[in-house]
């Protein structure tokens, strides 16, 4: 079983959007996908199921009281599921956290071994607590860039807490990078796109995703951006990322 974490300590660079759009192109073809909401910000969790009638959600997980497996809802998409989050999520970072908290998503996710094929985790835009706790179960980790003037600021930060998970989590195996909300008439996003490619190497992958009103409107509907507009050149996109990121996740 495949644990991708997706990271990057910027808000608003697509990491919630990417998460459920991977998830849902591996489900619908044929995968069987937990997407673990850990953002107290809830997002994703927002996109895809009723906020308002949550059973449990990782906030008991976090805290001892639910095994992972008894937070885990369905989602109109076959195949996928959610662990989701609430905004009570925050009680846990500032006061329950001890140190089994950083590892209670690498001591849970291992128990569903068998029941899911990939898990994809979503994490809040900082390197607090809950992305390191992801970063401590993950194998994969996926970080969106958008190619603006900043978007290297913090690149660094985040390679170095990876580099220091993994010294706590030999299975965290490699990490990877994708452009995100390519705006292809702007000089400057293909300078810097250029740019990016020269640093990060193979590391980035070849798939960008462009900037796509049909994303949004999605999200607002609360569906996939293939159940939504399956034409659309987000769609379009996504797929093509899938298809990468799975060749990376089978051959990694
Ligand atoms: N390809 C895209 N084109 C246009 N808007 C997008 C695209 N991807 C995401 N968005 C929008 O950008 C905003 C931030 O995306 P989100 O995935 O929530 O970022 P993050 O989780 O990193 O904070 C959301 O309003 C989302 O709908
Ligand atoms: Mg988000």
């Amino acid at each position: 079983m495949k644990v991708l974490c997706i990271a990057q300590q910027k808000g608003g660079v697509c990491k919630t959007t990417t998460a459920l759009s991977l998830s849902a192109a591996w489900a619908l073809a044929g995968s069987r996908v937990l997407m673990v909401d850990v953002d107290p910000q809830a997002n994703l969790t927002r996109n895809i199921v009723d906020y308002e009638r949550l059973a449990t959600d990782i906030s008991a997980v976090y805290a001892g009281k639910a095994p992972l497996r008894e937070a885990i809802a369905s989602t109109a998409t076959g195949g996928l599921f959610i662990v989701p989050a609430r905004t009570s999520l925050n009680r846990v970072e500032n006061l329950e956290r001890s140190l089994s908290t950083y590892t209670t998503l690498r001591r849970e996710i291992p128990k569903l071994e068998g029941d899911f094929d990939l898990v994809v985790i979503d994490t809040p835009p900082s390197l607090g607590l809950f992305t390191v706790s992801a970063l401590l179960a993950a194998s994969h980790v996926l970080v969106p860039v958008q190619p603006t003037f900043f978007c290297q600021e913090g690149l660094g930060d985040l390679n170095q807490t990876i580099v220091e998970a993994r010294e706590n989590n030999a299975s965290l195996a490699s990490v990877r990078y994708f452009m995100t909300l390519f705006d292809r008439r702007t000089i400057i996003s293909q300078d810097i796109a250029k740019l990016l490619r020269e640093k990060l190497g193979t590391s980035l992958f070849s798939t960008t995703i462009r900037r796509n009103i049909a994303i949004e409107e999605s999200q607002y509907a609360q569906r996939t951006i293939f159940d939504y507009s399956p034409k659309s050149t987000g769609a379009e996109d996504y797929r093509a990322l899938a298809e990468e990121v799975a060749s990376w996740l089978e051959s990694d």
